[in-house]
């Protein structure tokens, strides 16, 4: 492909026409210029290849593919390589099916609990969420199909995902935020990044010259494309200018007309649509080498089940009541029979096959009460407690239902559904040795915690998860798998609890997102960041360090094979600047045979001490070099002296949150750290809404948007046989996308049937202006 000449032989309307998709899920063909179609397909956990109808949120079935556990699973294994394994194997079925992109994957921080998507992110920790998504990328790319690192940025909840604004300090932007992105883009080399909905500091992520040209290409290099998550494109003439290349889904005409008028009227240089256009054809050039493999699905999930067992965490295990035989088990809960192992939302997957708890062990005694909202009746309850009497343990087997966590909506709380809570409190009490296996895509309160002898947590564990449930259970293989995010014991303990879920978010506690808070403000907490038990025991020594080489000696002094995940922290010098007072900088997974012992190396660099002050900068002094099981299991420590600059606390920090981390932030604070004032946003309102509000948004302003509002929530209700029922995650998914999604996003994801000037004829109706509206509307 000669991709200068190509583009030198389209014209200005061609150009911009290639920039956005030819459908839900295809670049455009043009034929007269030898430019092919590619096609992008949903991951990050699996394929969802949507052959024939296409949707966002995974309604529609997708062609079988391996569901693999999502990254709250795989990302527990703290395996590089087999994650690395699950992305080449999903870049083979994509290959296999004609996929060139596969969209994952994703590496958002998890802020807070309740965020929908927690499931599909990997940690709370950035450096952590960085380097496996890189494993990822690698793996995945090996296939020739490109990755696509999303959601690109500050993505953090659902709530408002498509016009809510992340409010940050520069900071903990650099800090927390984009450190995943940088380490994916600069170690991955992502064939695309994805470009998330939310504004950033009041500026769309798709229009942000500061994010997608400054930081991501000229700062870290990047130089393939970027696609707009689907419907998130906000301004095409601002996308050109801030390097945002690809428009999805496809099939309208977004802003095409006025882009060409802003070239011809020396608005827009046309060089930027050039540039666009030629990496768009640089991936369509390199799809063309991607060779369709066999299929091994076997080992696919095979693969999906070493993932779901490594990924799973042993949380609780008083007098090694784990591992157990088969005969002395019963098993209990709705879920036993009908796995949680995957969220719902554009990752879901149409698994290949499902293997159940009750599938895996065929010979043990089952009782599974309860529905898949997670309701008890007293019957359930009494068959619970007759059955967990006859058996030595009972196994509860309960968690988050599909209708708690999904894309496009929060978690309502942190609980469990109250009957899940009946249950584990009933068998408990009739039987002394109840073992609780925990399903869900995020940290959840466990007020019976104490109650059972132990607690195995799977995460969303992918369709070979009852056969891991089984091995953990029984022995066959030995947990391993550490938390990538904090649990706390109640929801209030979240710091980020009273900003979440709001549609203007103030980030108020900056870098104190998940152990950096909890750790530092000496909160209790039931289970920190990087915590797991083994069925065997390890010990640390000879920790040594020289230069900027660290080494460990690991040794299993249990009786059974396992693997540790090694945990390198760096604590700062005391006083100066406020911060964390460790930070994950190394981690490793080493596994060994009983009496086994084996030298675990890591290498430092100026990273594993830099803050972002103007810039990443060392400030120099005594750090503390600290390995660890856990953040809060320190097993070996030593100090070294760094040489840095002298980075002085700022006049505003001595006494405030951020030094003390005493009670909440306050917005004053806050304001401090911003280093401005920031004003409170406006809620929209009539005479103001613009092609950033949402039909949910104007609907008890206008009667128009009431209709509009009406309309759709029927032809969605249509889809679910006329019921507009809230609990199925499905159809409250469907109807939070479609009716509080901005106009301009109805325009890109309408594929052609609402036309811009639809769109703006409807926008003066709902800001009370008929006669401007009509006219809008009749303009062509
Ligand atoms: C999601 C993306 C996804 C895209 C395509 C969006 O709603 O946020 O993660 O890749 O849809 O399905």
């Amino acid at each position: 492909m000669d991709i200068k000449k190509i583009i030198s032989g389209m014209t200005l309307e061609e150009k911009i026409a290639l920039c956005t998709g030819g459908d839900f899920w295809h670049t455009k063909e043009m034929p007269q210029h030898g430019i092919p179609a590619i096609m992008m397909s949903d991951g990050p956990h699996g394929l969802r290849c949507q052959a024939a109808e296409a949707d966002m949120i995974g309604i529609n079935e997708s062609l079988p593919a391996t569901c693999f556990p999502t990254a709250v699973t795989s990302g527990a294994t703290w395996n590089r390589e087999l994650y690395a394994a699950e992305g080449e194997a999903i870049g083979k079925e994509g290959a296999a099916a004609g996929v060139s992109v596969v969209l994952g994957p994703g590496c958002n921080i998890k802020r807070n609990p309740l965020g929908g998507r927690n499931f599909e992110y990997i940690s709370e920790d950035p450096y952590f969420a960085g380097h496996m998504a890189a494993a990822f990328i690698k793996g995945q790319q090996s296939t020739g199909v490109a990755s696509s690192v999303k959601h690109f940025a500050v993505n953090n909840q659902e709530y408002k995902r498509q016009n809510g604004d992340s409010q940050l300090d520069e900071r903990t932007f650099r800090e927390i935020y984009l450190t995943p992105f940088e380490i994916a883009v600069k170690e991955g080399h992502p064939g695309t990044v994805m470009c998330s909905y939310n504004k950033i500091n009041g500026t769309h992520a798709s229009d942000s010259k500061e994010l997608l040209t400054d930081i991501l290409r000229t700062e870290w290099g990047f130089d393939g494309l970027v696609v707009t998550d689907w419907g998130a494109l906000n301004d095409r003439i601002e996308g050109y200018k801030a390097g945002c290349d690809l428009n999805m889904p496809g099939g309208s005409q977004f802003m095409e007309k006025v882009t060409a008028e802003a070239v011809r009227s020396g608005k827009l240089d046309e060089s930027y649509i050039d540039a666009t256009v030629e990496r768009i054809l640089r991936l369509v050039a390199q799809s063309q080498g991607i060779t369709k493999p066999e299929i091994d699905w076997d080992a696919h999930h095979a693969l999906a089940l070493k993932v779901a067992e490594q990924g799973a965490v042993l949380l609780k295990n008083e007098n090694n009541i784990l591992p157990l035989c088969e005969n002395d088990m019963v098993l209990i809960g709705h879920m036993t029979a009908n796995l949680r192992y995957q969220g719902s939302g554009s990752s879901h997957i149409n698994p290949t096959k499902l293997v159940n708890i009750t599938d895996a062990m065929p010979g043990v005694p089952c009782c599974a009460c309860g529905d898949a909202q997670g309701n008890i009746t007293e019957q359930d309850l009494r068959e619970a407690v007759e059955a967990a009497k006859k058996q030595k343990v009972a196994i509860v087997v309960v968690g988050l239902p599909d209708s708690y966590e999904s894309e496009a909506f929060d978690r309502d709380h942190m609980r469990l559904p109250d009957g899940h809570n009946k249950l584990v409190g009933a068998v408990a009490e009739a039987n002394p040795n109840t073992v609780v296996v925990l399903l869900g895509g995020s940290a959840m309160e466990l007020a019976w915690a104490d109650k059972v002898k132990a607690i195995l947590y799977m995460g969303l564990p992918g369709q070979a998860g009852g056969e891991a449930v089984a091995n953990l259970l029984t022995g066959k293989a030995n947990p391993s798998g550490k938390l990538t995010e904090t649990w706390t014991i109640s929801y209030d303990d979240v710091i980020s609890k009273d900003t979440f879920g709001k549609k203007n978010t103030e980030y108020r506690e900056g870098i104190y997102v998940g152990y950096r808070y909890y750790d530092k403000a000496g909160k209790p907490v039931r289970y920190p960041f990087g915590y797991g038990l083994s069925y065997t025991s390890f010990e640390y020594s000879a920790l040594c360090v020289q230069d900027r080489r660290v080494t460990v000696q690991v040794k299993n002094t249990g009786k059974c094979a396992g693997a540790e995940v090694v945990q390198l922290y760096i604590a700062p010098p005391k006083g100066g600047i406020f911060r964390p007072v460790k930070e994950l900088k190394g981690f490793a997974r080493v596994e060994l045979e009983p009496g086994e012992s084996n030298t675990v190396e890591f290498t430092l660099d100026d990273r594993s001490f830099a803050i972002w002050s103007d810039g990443w900068k060392i400030p120099g002094g005594t750090y503390t070099v600290q390995i660890g099981a856990s953040s809060r299991d320190i097993r070996l420590e030593q100090d070294v002296e760094i040489s840095g600059e002298e980075i002085p606390a700022p006049a505003w920090q001595q006494g405030i949150w951020y030094e003390s981390l005493s009670g909440r932030p306050s917005r004053e604070e806050w304001e401090s750290l911003m280093g401005h004032p920031v004003p409170v946003i406006p809620e929209p309102r009539k005479g103001r809404f613009n092609m950033d509000s949402t039909c949910m948004e104007m609907k008890d302003h206008s009667l128009v948007m009431k209709i509009q509002y009406m309309v759709t929530e029927n032809i969605i209700a249509k889809g679910f046989g006329g019921k507009k029922d809230m609990s199925d995650p499905s159809y409250k998914m469907m109807l939070t996308c479609a009716t509080d999604c901005p106009m301009r996003s109805v325009i890109i994801s309408g594929g052609g049937a609402m036309s811009d000037s639809l769109a703006q004829g409807l926008l003066h109706m709902a800001n009370g202006h008929y006669i401007k509206g009509l006219a809008a509307m009749l303009k062509k």
